[in-house]
Order: C-alpha cells, then structure tokens, then sequence
C-alpha cells in the first residue's frame, strides 16, 4: 500500500496477519481502517477488551493510561490495542474476531445528538453511546431501536467503524409507522434511546478483490454509505458500482456525497435510478427498476459480488435476474429478509 502516511507495519501472531498504522494512531483504530476485526468495547482504555501481547518493538501512550492494565499486566508484556501507538513495527498476539458471531450483542442506552432532514421523507439520527462504551460492528451491519412499549425497529448504521463517534442512523418517513410517526413528529435532540446491536450478515468481504457492484434502494443507501465509506478508509481498490434506485430526483439525500466518491476515486462510479423522476427532475439519467438498470450494463455476474439492500421486493428482483445472467447465489450479499422479519414499524 503506497501511503506516505503508513509510518509502522504490526502482524497479528500467529497467523501472520499484517496491517499498518499511521503515525498517531492507536493499533486499534488502524485495525479497524483497513477492516482488520480486533475485539474491543469502549475504545477508552476502560474495559480491557482489547488487550494484546507485546511479542515484538515498542509502543507508546497517548494522554490516556491503560486503566484497564494492572502493573503485572504492563510488566508482562500486555498492551491495550485501543490506546497504544507502534513506535516500531509491531507483533502482537491477540485472537481476531473473525466471524460476525464472535462480535458481542450489547444493549445500550443511547443519546440523539443530532437530527437533520435529509430530505422530504428521511431524517438523519446521530448517536451517542455513554463515554465508557463503543459498539463493535462490522460496515453495513444494523441495530435495534427498543422502545419502551417493548416494540422494536431494526435501523442500518450508515457510519463504517473507523468514524463512530456516533451511530448514524437515516429514518424513512412512513405514514402511520410507529418509529417513524415518532420521530418525524415528536423527537427532539437529547432524546434516550436504548439500542441493541450489532446485527445482521451485510457486510464487506474482504478476501474478495472480484468487482462489487451495490444495489441500494431508497434508505438501503445507508448500510451501503457505511461500506464504500470503510472501503475508502482502508484504501480498497476493487472496482466498485454503486446503482442507487429511487422514485424522484428529490430522493437522492446523499446526491452529492456519493458523487463525491466517483469523482475522487477511480475505483467507484456512481449510477442513480429513478423510477418515477418528475416533470420538474429534467431527468436525463437511467430510468426504470434498479435492478433492470443494472442489466442495461451488466449481462455477465459471475465475476461479480452484489450487495443488495433495500425493500424485499427489490433484493428479490435482483436475485431472482442476477442468478439467471451467472451470479452465484452465495455471491448475493443482503439482509432484507432477516431485516424485514425483525422490523416492526
Ligand atoms: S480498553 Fe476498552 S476497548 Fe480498549
């Protein structure tokens, strides 16, 4: 990886796994950039989750002290990943998390930090966990909303792990939906919310270097923000399609952000779908289904990862066409159906 910025290469023993920080970052947060699943909590030097074994070079601390390390602990070698810097390059002995299941399900209280109006019918939500607490995810993964009528409403997070400040949240307007009906009409910022998370089987695979080509449709965008934003971060370079199908131009919220990483890195390129654009729209751009979109330019997928999200309508389209133009049904990446089931509105 030609980055000037990469000053320290760290191994993971004993699989021999490696990636690298930036000067000023802790292993941890380097980890997470280039998607390498290191087990942590509160990424505050609290919990000791993410302690490691020193086996080669030098570290040091930022501000911060290893709370969660006792003397003997330092004494012997063990670091905490989320606060220590390479001053070296590093090898260090820690079990990586390598299946979504190994990530723990938390229940947290959480706090609305922000809300902004994304556009007529979505409302963006930040998020913010208790100082002490950070949710381990994976990019694209969701969480549940609890409310306190025990009803519950499952939410992507459009944040990828690297930026997780807060959990970004983007809520789709619908008429009579009870989460929905809430927060259009009577949240406002500072609200509680208590969350349990993460869940759910859509995300990256990193072993793949084949094309990815996402299909997002409507708030399926934010799951797919979080991914492409992970793969920006951890300078992946597989070529990547983004078809993001909506009904009118004034549903395209990210508009500009996901033309941003087009024009910004060679690897992606960006194509809105609108299935009903309006008068008003001059819509010179594709039309129709999403998934039809698609087959206008792709007729061969056998070469291809697709990650779909959006309606279950929409995910089965794509994979009952895609299969039939070569695409592996275990290359079909998407939880509508898992997401659907547990959605209440
Ligand atoms: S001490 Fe909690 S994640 Fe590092």
């Amino acid at each position: 990886m030609a980055d000037k910025n990469v000053s320290r290469k760290i191994v993971i023993s004993p699989e021999n796994h490696p990636f690298h920080s930036h000067e000023d970052e802790a292993i941890l947060d380097a980890a997470l950039r280039e998607g390498v699943q290191l087990p942590y909590g509160c990424r505050g030097g609290t919990c000791g989750a993410c302690k490691a074994q020193l086996l080669e070079g030098e570290i040091i601390y930022g501000e911060t002290e290893p709370e969660a390390l006792t003397d003997k602990e330092i004494n012997t070698g063990w670091i905490l990943c989320c606060q220590a810097r390479a001053e070296t390059d590093l090898v260090i002995k820690i079990r990586e998390v390598s299946e979504t299941k190994e990530i723990p399900i938390k229940t947290l209280p959480s706090r609305v930090m922000h809300m902004e109006q994304l556009s007529h019918d979505v409302m963006g939500l930040w998020l913010k966990l208790p100082s002490t607490e950070r949710l381990q995810f994976l990019a694209g993964q969701y969480i549940d909303i609890l409310m306190k009528d025990g009803k519950e409403r499952s939410f992507s997070l459009a944040n990828a792990p690297h930026d997780d400040e807060y959990l970004q949240l983007q809520v789709r307007y619908y008429d009579g939906g009870y989460f929905s009906e809430i927060v259009f009409n009577e949240m406002k910022e500072k609200t509680l919310l208590r969350i349990k998370g993460p869940f759910g089987n859509f995300f990256l695979r990193e072993d793949s270097d084949r094309p990815a080509v996402f299909v997002a449709g409507g708030t399926g965008f934010a799951p797919v923000k979080g991914i492409i934003e992970h793969m920006i971060a951890k300078g992946d370079k597989r070529p990547v399609s983004l078809y993001w199908g909506v009904r009118a131009k004034r549903d395209l919220y990210m508009d500009d952000l996901a033309r941003s990483w087009a024009e910004e890195h060679g690897n992606i390129e960006y194509i809105p779908v609108l299935s009903e654009p309006m008068k008003e729209d001059n819509w010179q751009g594709k039309t129709g289904f999403v998934h039809d979109a698609i087959l206008e330019d792709i007729r061969d997928f056998s070469e291809i990862d697709v990650y779909a999200s959006g309606p279950p309508i929409m995910v089965e389209s794509v994979h009952k066409s895609f299969t039939q133009y070569g695409l592996p049904e275990e290359r079909l990446y998407s939880d509508a159906f898992e997401f659907a089931a547990t959605s209440k509105k």
